[in-house]
Parts: structure tokens; C-alpha cells; sequence
């Protein structure tokens, strides 16, 4: 008698969620006689620059599919994500959905798969920075909830979980599964020429990126980060990949789009590997992401983080991440800092290794 396959549905839709199921689909594909994995792409990211580039970069086939939901208010993104996705659910009935991270296709898919009984994972579970105020944080949150299968990136994710009562049976300790396309990519990446292109000699450059509502949305917020970031620029020249997000509210304020030149140099999104190179080769790293502060964690890259908090401590108790906020002269004092020889060194956390993915999928084989 013929064993049917296991169904298994990966929930993508904005960047940082391409590089964390890029590793686990080519995990599933060596188990063809037991799996049958299918890609479904919400469109929320859409642009080629943060979405296809992705794609081609990791070696991801086209999604099976395509959305195309697009931007809207969280609402109204959410919603629109859940009612698509829950014509593919239905239709096609999946045993297990697997979802990523943070995001808003991330809270609509387990919305959805819950309502319908569907298994649900969550990869990247148990992150927590307690602040409400990021979207994020209530993705995270109701993903958990609902979760039957939480695969923990890090240590505090372990004690959140167990804090908020998840069942012990539920929790998978497997690793950062973003660290296995790091390490899968770290080699092609030095072929990229983003260096050349752009002038720079390895060490001799700082990278920013800056996209959170809340350090980008309100100008004078922006000003003030920006314009602390020009004098520190004076020092090193910073590379900033700008997030088309941000490339609105700059549009909006002619006192920030004043302040960039040579030394605070705005550039267009860059693809995995080319951003992989210019980050791997930078004196240090100025950010407001979360799977930045974990690369850079990896990489031993000092990073200096524009947010208050982090749901990602590991990277700063063993990793080379110092949080700073936002306050401009805390924010100069943590560059000269590095700038002065004094940067932090780290370590690489716990299951950093590469083999997350593997882990994930012998869990998923034994999972009925
Ligand atoms: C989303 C995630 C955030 C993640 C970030 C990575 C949520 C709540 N936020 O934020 O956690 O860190 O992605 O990039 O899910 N836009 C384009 N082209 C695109 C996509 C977006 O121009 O392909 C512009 C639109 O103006 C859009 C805005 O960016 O309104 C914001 O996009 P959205 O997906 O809502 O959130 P992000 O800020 O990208």
C-alpha cells in the first residue's frame, strides 16, 4: 500500500523570511519519497529588489504560489493575506503549515491554519523584545499561541516560552536556521563586486541600515538619527542600502535627503550576496534590524543597534551587538568607540552551526 506523503506548506512573504526558508526547503526536497513541500509567497514584499533577487540568490524555485497581496495598513495587509490563504488551505488541504519570524504574513497564515486545524510551526519562536509598540512583537506573540511545533533560535526563547506556559512537548531547541544561508552563502559571497563597485577597501567603511516605523516614519525622529550619523560619517564613510520604506519618508523631508554625500552614501536595496559581502568586510554596523544584529552576531562584526531593545539578547551577551537607542550622542560614543580599537568581540551562540534546517526536518519526519 502506498504511504501518502506529507504535505508540508511554507508560508513566505517579506525579506528577512526568504533566507530563513531558503535552507529548509532544499532540507525537505532530499526526502521526496516522505515530503511534499510547496512555497506559497504572500507578495508582501514585492518589489524585485527585496523578493525575486532573493529567490534567484538563495536558488529557490519560483513559489508554487504567488499571492500578490502587496502593501496596505497592517489591517488591511493582514486581511487580505488571510482571505487568499485561506482559499489555497482549503483547496488544497495541507498537514502542516510552516511559517517564519515576525512579519504580518507570518500572523495571517497562523490566523488561518489554526482556524482550519491545520499544524502549525513556527520557526524562530520564543523571541520576545516586550515591547508592544513593534508590530512585530504581537506577530510573535499570537504565532506562538497558536503553534503546535515552536523551533527556538536561542536560548531566551527557551525561558519565554516556558514563562508563557507553551507545553515543554512543543518546544524545539534547533538553532538560527538564518545562520545556515550565512554559512551556505559566506563563500559565493566574496565573488560579489559590491566592493569594487562602490569604491571601498575592506575594513575601511561602516554599513547602516535604519527601516523601523519608528526611527523612519516621523521626520524629525529620522533628522535627528540622520544627521548624528552624518558626524560620524566625517570619521568613516557609511554605506546605507535604504529600504524603500524609508526611501518614502527621506522623499518627505528635505532636511534629511540634504545630508547625504560621499561620506553618508545612499544606495538602492541590495541582493543576499552582495549585502553578505559588504557587511562580512565592514569596520562596523549600524542598524535597527533584527536579522542584522544576528549576522553581524556571527560574522564577529561589532554592531551598534538604533533600538531600545532587542528581542535577540544572545547577540548581545555572546554575540558583538551593543543596543544603544537612539539618543545621538550615545549613538557617536558606541562609534568612536569602535572607531578607537575598543569594539566588542563576541561569540557565536548556541546550534549557530549551519545544521537547523537538518534538525528542523528530522523533527518534522518523526512528527505525525
Ligand atoms: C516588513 C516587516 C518587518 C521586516 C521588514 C523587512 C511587518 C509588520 N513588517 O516591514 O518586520 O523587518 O518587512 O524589510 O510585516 N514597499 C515597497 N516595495 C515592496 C514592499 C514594500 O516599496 O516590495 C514599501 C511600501 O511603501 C510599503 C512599505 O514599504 O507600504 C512597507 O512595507 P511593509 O511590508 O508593510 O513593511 P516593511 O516596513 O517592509
Amino acid at each position: 500500500m502506498a504511504i501518502s506523503k506529507k504535505k508540508i506548506f511554507l508560508v513566505v512573504g517579506a525579506r528577512p523570511n526568504f533566507m530563513k526558508a531558503a535552507p529548509l526547503i532544499a532540507e525537505l526536497k532530499k526526502h521526496p519519497d516522505q515530503i511534499a513541500p510547496q512555497m506559497i509567497h504572500t507578495g508582501q514584499h514585492y518589489d524585485y529588489k527585496l523578493s525575486k533577487l532573493f529567490f534567484d540568490e538563495l536558488g529557490m524555485s519560483k513559489p508554487d504560489v504567488y499571492l500578490g497581496v502587496g502593501s496596505g495598513s497592517h489591517a488591511k495587509q493582514t486581511a487580505r493575506i488571510m482571505i487568499e490563504l485561506e482559499q489555497v488551505f482549503l483547496k488544497d488541504r495541507p498537514d502542516l503549515v510552516v511559517v517564519f519570524g515576525d512579519i504580518n504574513s507570518t500572523l495571517a497564515a497562523s490566523v488561518v491554519a489554526a482556524k482550519l486545524c491545520i499544524r502549525l510551526a513556527h520557526v524562530e519562536s520564543g523571541l520576545r523584545s516586550f515591547d508592544n509598540s513593534m508590530p512585530e512583537e504581537i506577530n510573535r506573540i499570537v504565532t506562538d499561541r497558536l503553534s503546535d511545533l515552536l523551533f527556538v533560535s536561542e536560548e531566551s526563547g527557551l525561558s519565554n516560552l516556558e514563562n508563557e506556559g507553551v507545553p515543554a512537548e512543543k518546544i524545539h531547541f534547533v538553532g538560527n536556521i538564518m545562520i545556515d544561508s550565512l554559512v551556505h552563502n559566506l563563500e559565493t559571497s566574496r565573488k560579489s563586486s559590491i566592493l569594487s563597485d562602490l569604491e571601498l577597501e575592506p575594513n575601511e567603511y561602516a554599513v547602516l541600515t535604519l527601516h523601523r516605523p519608528a526611527n523612519v516614519d516621523e521626520s524629525d525622529q529620522l533628522f535627528e538619527l540622520m544627521e548624528c550619523i552624518a558626524e560620524i560619517a566625517h570619521s568613516i564613510p557609511i554605506i546605507f542600502p535604504c529600504h524603500p520604506r524609508t526611501k518614502v519618508a527621506i522623499e518627505k523631508s528635505d532636511l534629511v535627503a540634504k545630508l547625504f554625500n560621499r561620506e553618508l552614501r545612499l544606495i538602492e536595496p541590495l541582493g543576499y550576496l552582495d549585502f553578505l559581502r559588504l557587511q562580512s568586510q565592514s569596520h562596523f554596523v549600524l542598524t535597527d534590524s533584527g536579522g542584522i544584529q544576528e549576522e553581524t552576531t556571527y560574522l564577529n562584526i561589532p554592531c551598534i543597534t538604533l533600538r531600545h531593545n532587542t528581542e535577540r539578547p544572545s547577540t548581545v551577551t555572546v554575540g558583538s551587538n551593543t543596543i544603544v537607542g537612539v539618543n545621538p550622542s550615545l549613538i557617536k560614543g558606541a562609534a568612536a568607540k569602535v572607531l578607537d580599537g575598543h569594539a566588542k568581540k563576541g561569540k557565536v551562540p548556541a546550534l549557530w552551526d549551519g545544521k537547523t534546517s537538518q534538525r528542523i526536518v528530522e523533527i518534522l519526519l518523526q512528527d505525525t
